[in-house]
This record gives C-alpha cells, sequence and structure tokens, in this order.
C-alpha cells in the first residue's frame, strides 16, 4: 500500500451493531455467461431502526446496470468503495437490482467463478457481495428463491439450496430451473452450481422416519471415487442423531466436488461445495489419511447444519461459535468410529506444531478476535483447533451428559438465530448450574498458557501435595495476561505402574484438577509411596507444561498410564529431553550419541505384541520438525534438523532387525481393507519404513513396486525421500508416469518434491512449477509445490543465502492480485519467525518489506504483512 490514504480499515468487536434494516426474502435469477453473468435480486427489505436511515448495501467487483424501488426506477443512491448506499426509502419496499459479472475473469474463487467448465460460488465470509449489492452480514438471515438460466447441453446441472421447485425450457437451447430453501440463512451460507457431472444417488431414511435424497456430484468420469464419500455422508447423519439427537431437516441433501477451490468444502444449506480432495478416493489413487480426511471434512459440513446453519453468529468475530463446535464434532465422529487415541494424538500435533506458533506468532488472536482487516484472514488454526480445545474442555468439565444438556439447551433457545459465543457458554451453564463466568475467558484471551508443576511426598503423613501455578505470556497483540479456568487431568501411578487411588479426606475425588487461580496446591491422602504423576490425561487443556522428568518416571508413563494419550505424550517428553540436549551438543560442534535408554525403549515397544498397532505407529514416529522447534525459545533450524536425522538414523541402524520383522509382519497381516485394523497395520508399516529405508533399502523399493494400493506407495516414497535412498529416483519416476494426468493425484507427489531436503531444493522446485501437471491457479496445486516447501523442508526454505524468502516473495506477488485469499494463507511460514536468528530475520523483513511497497497489496496480505514487521522490528 504505498498510497497511505488508501489503507484497509480495521473492524473491532466491540462496535457492532444490529443493522438498520432487515432483508426478509430475496428472490434472485441468474442468466448464467461466461463474461457477463446477469443477476437480478429481488428482496424484501424492512427497517429496523426508530430513525429513518439510508439503506448501506456491501457490493465490491460489481457492474451496476438497475436499481428500483416498489417497481419504480430509483435515483437516490450513492456508489462508493465497496457500498451502494440508497436514500429516500419507504420503511417496507420491494428493492429491485440488476447486476452484471465475469465469472470466468475471477481467479480469487470468491463469489461466483468457473471451476474447470463448471459454475460455482463461494460466499463465506464475505463473496455474497460479489454476486448483489446486500446486506452480507450473517445476522441478515432471509429467505431465498433462485431461477438460474443457462445453456442446457452444456450445463444440465443447475442447482442451489433447498428444494427444486420448478423447470423448464426456453428458445436458444436454454434452460431454466428454480430452487426455493425455505429455512431463512444468512449470505454466506447461499450456493449456486451449474455444470455437467456424474452423479452419484443414494437416500437415508432419518430416525423419525423421513427419506432424504442424497446427490454427489463430480467431474465426469470420477464415479469410481465417490463411494467413500457418500458412504461417510450417511454414516455422519446416523451419528449426528444418535450422540446429538440431531435430524437433517430438508428432502434433499447434495454435494458438489470441484478442482478449484481456496479451502477444504462449504457447508452452504443443503448445498455443500468441496474441493475435490475431500471427495474422491479409491484405494489405488488414495491413501488412508486422505479416506480419513473424506470422512472428516464431510462430517464436518454436515454437522454444520445444524452448528452454523440452522444457528448462525450474530457477526463473524464469532466465528468460533459454529467452527470451534463444528470440530469438536467432527472430531468426536472420527473418534467414535476409528481409534480415539489416534484421533487426540493427531489433534494435539497439528496443535503444537501449528497453532502454538500461531499463538507466539504476529497474527495471535483469541479465539474469538476482537480487531479484523480482512475476515479471511482469521480462519485459523486458533479459531478452528484451539476453538474446538475450549469446547472439549467444556466437555471435560460438564462430562457428556452436561454437555449434551448444554446443547439441548443450546439449540432449543436459538433455533433459528444469529447468536454469539457468550449466548452458547451460557446455554452450557444454565443447563448444567455450573459457574462458566471465569471460562469465558478463553474466548478474550490469546496466548498458551504455561503451567509449572511442583509436587512433594511425605512418607511419613502418606501425603502428596501438587501445586500448579498458570501464567501465559504476553502475545503481539495482547500484553496482559489474566488466569483461566483450566481442567487438569491427573493420574498418579504407583512404582509397580498401577494406578493410585485420589482421595481427600477419606474420600475418593475426581482426576479432573479445576485451576482457576494463578496458583493452587492439592493434597492427596493415604498415598502409601513416592508417586510418578501423570499430567493432562487425555490433552485436557491446550497448555505447555514445565515440569521435570526423570527418564524413569518418563518410562513407567509410557508402559502404565492409563490414559493411551499420555503414554504417547510421555514418549514425546522423553525424545524431546534427548532433542534439546543432542541440539545444544551439535551447536557445541560435539558428537552426538543416542543413548541406551532410548534405544531399549524403542526395542522393547519394537518387539511388544500385544500394544495397540495404531498407538505403535504413533510411539515409533519422531516427532516433526516444527513440532520439536515448539519446545525451543530461540529457533536453530540446521541443529534441529541435524539432530533429528541423527536420533532416526542411528536408531535405524541400533534395530534393523526389529523394524525389518515389523515392517514385514505388517505387511503379511494387511488384508488390505479400510477396516481400522487394516489401516493401523498400514501405519505401522509407514512408520517402520522410515527406519528400514536406512538398513534395507530394497524393501522400502519393494514396498512402492509391490503395493497396490496408495497408503504403501506413498509411504515408501516418504521413506526414500528422508533417508534419501537410491531407489528413490525409480520410484518418483513411475508414479510421475502412472499419474501425469492427474493433478489431485500428483499433489501428493509435488508434496514430497518439494520436501526433499537433498541439496539443490529451491532449483528442484522451481523447475516443478513449470511440470505439465502444475498450475498456479490451482490452490492444491500451488499448497503442494509451494507450501510443503516452505513448511517441510526447512533447511532449504530457511536456506542462509536468503533464496527460500526470495522465492516464496516472488510467488506471494504472483499470488496477491491472483488469489489474495491463497497467498495469505502461503504468507504463514515467513512471518512466524519471531524465534529465528537474527540474520535470517534480516532476511524476512527484507521480503517482507518488498511486499509492503506494492501498489495493489490485497488486503489480507496487508494485515499479514504489517503484523509480521511489526512482530520483527520490535
Ligand atoms: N466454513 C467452511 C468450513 O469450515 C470454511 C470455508 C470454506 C471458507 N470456504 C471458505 C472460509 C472460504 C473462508 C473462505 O468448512
Ligand atoms: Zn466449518
Amino acid at each position: 500500500m504505498a498510497d497511505s490514504s488508501a489503507q484497509p480499515i480495521a473492524k473491532y468487536r466491540s462496535d457492532y451493531q444490529a443493522p438498520d434494516y432487515t432483508i426478509e426474502n430475496v428472490s434472485l435469477e441468474f442468466d448464467l455467461d461466461a463474461t457477463a453473468t446477469k443477476v437480478v435480486a429481488v428482496s424484501t427489505v424492512v427497517r429496523q431502526a426508530k430513525e429513518i436511515s439510508d439503506l448501506v448495501l456491501d457490493g465490491e467487483k460489481l457492474e451496476l446496470l438497475s436499481i428500483s424501488v416498489n417497481q419504480q426506477a430509483h435515483q437516490a443512491y450513492k456508489l462508493s468503495d465497496g457500498q451502494l448506499i440508497i436514500s429516500d426509502l419507504p420503511e417496507r419496499f420491494e428493492l429491485k437490482i440488476e447486476t452484471q459479472l465475469n465469472p470466468k475473469e475471477n481467479k480469487a474463487f470468491e463469489g461466483l467463478y468457473q471451476s474447470g467448465e463448471a459454475f460455482c460460488t463461494q460466499c463465506e465470509a464475505e463473496g455474497f457481495r460479489r454476486i448483489t449489492y446486500f446486506l452480507d452480514r450473517p445476522d441478515v438471515l432471509a429467505t431465498y428463491t433462485t431461477k438460474i438460466i443457462a445453456d442446457k447441453a452444456q450445463y444440465p446441472f443447475l442447482l442451489s439450496n433447498g428444494n427444486k421447485v420448478d423447470q423448464g425450457d426456453l428458445a436458444n437451447g436454454k434452460h431454466w430451473v428454480s430452487w426455493q430453501d425455505p429455512f431463512p440463512k444468512p449470505s454466506y451460507l447461499f450456493a449456486l452450481v451449474a455444470g455437467d457431472f456424474d452423479l452419484l444417488e443414494d437416500s437415508f431414511v432419518t430416525q423419525s422416519g423421513r427419506t432424504i435424497a442424497l446427490e454427489l456430484f463430480v467431474d465426469k468420469g470420477n464415479l469410481d471415487r465417490t463411494e467413500h464419500a457418500m458412504a461417510s455422508l450417511k454414516e455422519a447423519m446416523r451419528w449426528d442423531e444418535q450422540r446429538f439427537g440431531l435430524e437433517y431437516d430438508l428432502d434433499i441433501y447434495m454435494i458438489v466436488a470441484v478442482d478449484f477451490f481456496n479451502m477444504g468444502a462449504m457447508e452452504n444449506k443443503g448445498l455443500n461445495v468441496f474441493n475435490s480432495k475431500y471427495v474422491l478416493a479409491n484405494k489405488q489413487s488414495a491413501t488412508d489419511n486422505d479416506f480419513l480426511g473424506i470422512e472428516a471434512v464431510i462430517g464436518h459440513e454436515y454437522f454444520h447444519n445444524w452448528t452454523g446453519n440452522r444457528i448462525t453468529c450474530r457477526d463473524w468475530f464469532q466465528l468460533s461459535l459454529k467452527e470451534g463446535l463444528t470440530v469438536f464434532r467432527d472430531q468426536e465422529f472420527s473418534s467414535d468410529l476409528g481409534s480415539r487415541a489416534v484421533n487426540r494424538i493427531k489433534n494435539v500435533r497439528l496443535l503444537r506444531s501449528h497453532q502454538f506458533a500461531e499463538d507466539a506468532g504476529p497474527m495471535a488472536h483469541p479465539i474469538r478476535p476482537d480487531k479484523v482487516i480482512e475476515m479471511n484472514n482469521f480462519y485459523t488454526l486458533t479459531v478452528y483447533e484451539k476453538g474446538a480445545e475450549v469446547i472439549r474442555m467444556l466437555h471435560t468439565l460438564l462430562g457428556e451428559q452436561g454437555f449434551q444438556a448444554g446443547m439441548k439447551t443450546y439449540v432449543d433457545r436459538h433455533d433459528g438465530q444469529a447468536v454469539t459465543c457468550d449466548d452458547f457458554v451460557n446455554a452450557m451453564q444454565d443447563a448444567s448450574g455450573k459457574d462458566l463466568s471465569l471460562f469465558k475467558r478463553w474466548y478474550s484471551q490469546s496466548g498458551t498458557p504455561v503451567l509449572k508443576v511442583q509436587t512433594h511426598y511425605d512418607q511419613n503423613k502418606q501425603q502428596f501435595s501438587l501445586t500448579i501455578a498458570q501464567h501465559t505470556p504476553a502475545t503481539a497483540e495482547q500484553e496482559d495476561k489474566q488466569a483461566l479456568h483450566i481442567p487438569v487431568s491427573i493420574e498418579l501411578l504407583a512404582s509397580d505402574g498401577s494406578s493410585l487411588a485420589l482421595q481427600v479426606n477419606e474420600e475418593s475425588v475426581s482426576s479432573v484438577l479445576e485451576l482457576t487461580e494463578t496458583e493452587q496446591t492439592w493434597l492427596f491422602e493415604g498415598i502409601g509411596e513416592q508417586p510418578t504423576l501423570v499430567m493432562l490425561q487425555e490433552f485436557s487443556a491446550p497448555v505447555k507444561l514445565e515440569m521435570d522428568y526423570s527418564s524413569e518416571q518418563l518410562l513407567l508413563i509410557i508402559n502404565n498410564a492409563s490414559n493411551t494419550f499420555a503414554r504417547w505424550d510421555g514418549m514425546q517428553k522423553l525424545v524431546s529431553i534427548w532433542m534439546k540436549q543432542a541440539v545444544a551438543q551439535v551447536q557445541a560442534g560435539n558428537n552426538l550419541q543416542l543413548e541406551e535408554a532410548i534405544v531399549n525403549t524403542f526395542k522393547l515397544l519394537s518387539e511388544d505384541s500385544a500394544i495397540d498397532k495404531g498407538l505403535l505407529a504413533e510411539l515409533l514416529t519422531i516427532s516433526s520438525e516444527n513440532e520439536i522447534a515448539d519446545g525451543f525459545a530461540d529457533v536453530d533450524i540446521d541443529a534441529i534438523a541435524q539432530a533429528r536425522d541423527f536420533f532416526i538414523r542411528s536408531l535405524a541402524l541400533a534395530l534393523p532387525e526389529q523394524f525389518v520383522a515389523l515392517e514385514q509382519a505388517c505387511a503379511k497381516a494387511d488384508k488390505q481393507s479400510l477396516a481400522h485394523e487394516d489401516i493401523n497395520l498400514r501405519s505401522l508399516r509407514a512408520a517402520c519404513l522410515q527406519y528400514v529405508a536406512y538398513s534395507q533399502p530394497e524393501l522400502v523399493a519393494a514396498a512402492y513396486f509391490d503395493s497396490p494400493t496408495m497408503t504403501n506407495k506413498l509411504a515408501a516414497m516418504s521413506a526414500a525421500n528422508n533417508a534419501d535412498i537410491e531407489q528413490r529416483a525409480a520410484m518418483f519416476r513411475d508414479y510421475e508416469q502412472n499419474w501425469q494426468h492427474d493433478g489431485l493425484v500428483m499433489d501428493k507427489w509435488f508434496a514430497l518434491e518439494a520436501s526433499y531436503a537433498k541439496e539443490g531444493s529451491l532449483a528442484r522446485v522451481q523447475a516443478l512449477a513449470e511440470h505439465p501437471s502444475f498450475s498456479m491457479e490451482n490452490p492444491n496445486r500451488v499448497r503442494s509445490l509451494v507450501g510443503s516447501f516452505a513448511n517441510n523442508n526447512a533447511r532449504h526454505f530457511h536456506a542462509k543465502d536468503g533464496s527460500g524468502y526470495r522465492y516464496l516473495g516472488e510467488i506471494l506477488r504472483v499470488l496477491n492480485t491472483q488469489n489474495p485469499q491463497v497467498a495469505s494463507r502461503l504468507i504463514t511460514p515467513l512471518i512466524q519467525t519471531v524465534k529465528l536468528d537474527a540474520e535470517r530475520k534480516a532476511l524476512i523483513v527484507e521480503q517482507l518489506q518488498v511486499l509492503a511497497e506494492l501498489e495493489d497489496l490485497s488486503k489480507d496480505l496487508f494485515e499479514k504483512v504489517t503484523n509480521g514487521l511489526q512482530q520483527l522490528q520490535a
């Protein structure tokens, strides 16, 4: 933003005002054309404010053709940047607005655009204003009727929200369809799709006996990749009835998969639009993780029908009202259907590797932000994942019954309304009788709390005392922090690994301690021996822990904790103690050595035939560089990478027979189904292949060439990538030859190529941008290639000559104009860098300054670049 007068303006949560007008219903008519689509919007507008006032409508990138009020051409209006201001209005009137759009030129994929040959829309958060002038805010709930007109041969399917009410043919080869959605909704839930697709049809009978038509639309030729998405949808519908008592409302549920989409998927009422990545899968083209991702995202969008659509957000600051809650629901769905422990571990890994970094970075914000420049920048790990953790803490404090009672109160009170996070917590409080006034602070305070733990055992009194102090470090946007209401779930282990009863005054007490003050002490009685304390069972709160553990204590926890997550977490602590020491050794120029105790732990685990295979896979997987970095106040990229490489290689060479035996046993036992036992066997095999690659690389090549499924092939490729084995080239060439016609499948290949840390990385990534399967216009491709390089190839992205930063800077300048949303997500690894050394920070500042000077810098990048510079230069 060179011109300072044009600087984007921030909006504040505290400035909320109810709208002066509302729109009761709107009838839309689209005459679709690639470069000149006409939209006629006829709305019933009603004044809410007591005083006479202008009607201020949002609108962007629109050509205004006409305005009329009560069928009369209306002249009293002004067009200013992003707004249409209409004056001289009665209290209630019919407003007709005609606009024209150019979907073909729309490469930002917000509003109406073309994905391949089809038309589709994306309106959340503020995209509807690119379709027509409107009160484009979530607290204006209207009923919609939509008529779509288009060429019949090119666009046989014309879809919108609700029920199809009429259709017909027109002259000149066109046809039309009209849709009516009986449920009042905010504009961000509007959707339209037009195109030619393959259609998978099915149906679902609800608990009350209604039959719902299910329709899944995909690009022609992809029908053999739709079965899993449809099965997941039916699972989700059943699960929401059984666990939450929530039933679907319309008579039809449609999902359309498109290749060009900025995010995962979108919950538009009755007509979800999905990134094809979260729909298309069969065993040849998709991994188990892809299948699980589809199940989770299909579930997520379906669950929004109640938590988001029937009950929506009053304003966008309340986004976590629907997202935190819906992520919690989709996590529970995945956990009920599959492995609860593995799901919990994966969610916590994501939180620690990325959400904690967001909290420590320049874009830190509470799960309910206070200040926003570009709303699209707040679809974050904090709002989604930490938001889900906050809901999970409520669930822990209230129990399943109390929580479900709260949900029922919430739905009964607020169905059909646009509400706030406070409304949600109040419903939970009123239904359960639990005081949640302090708990609400989780919504307004950002940052990751740190718990300091001190214990004392008194042999004579047989008492164990536990003192927990909490403190939250200042974040970029919020200096002062206060105490939070934190559920801390604990266990005390005896030296034989058994669990000790928690007693106070001779009565047993809950294992969930409620920390509400800066420091609190608990005294447990009747403890016959010095116990080992297991903290944060099931990761009961999104916090960091400062506590000293001996290796012996950690081994006791790894082998005996009742909670599976706690066992895995014990392993993380053990490895991280070693990593810290190793990084210091690397920095001091000393040789590294892997401790006998660690090798032994891995040996015993690899020989343990009783342990759950899914858990074992997680235990054997070494934390990523990003996760390790979270444990350091100053991050030394190269030392972390070296220490981690050394750890994996030494372990592989210390226990070659063990890893090979386990890998082979998994391969043999795998019946190649999607059942969870088989998924677990394949993840364990994948974990082993990472080690096997160092001792018997030919087995990795065999796993690639002999496996019929993508899961094994990709596991082998990843192992080959990390260990850089000779066979790697042949495997990657084979994959490229088999799949270069299919961009979605090539994404996995691009991602691995970009994270291949061998020297010359950047040049390879730059060359791959010219690959026939690559396209800068497709967000999935960009994320796979550029995103993987910046996020998962730290050594080269953070190269000391600044080449990685310069490369990302160039990409961002292209995307800034073409697709600001994608640019803004891609910039993260360039701004979450405050823990790096001074030389690297200086190189980053240079790149951020170049961006800051751009004439046409998007609001999205403006907000992040400004905050990034501020933190780095502070
Ligand atoms: N509401 C969507 C979800 O949680 C997220 C989403 C899809 C989105 N597309 C978007 C958010 C575009 C912002 C912009 O599933
Ligand atoms: Zn969502």
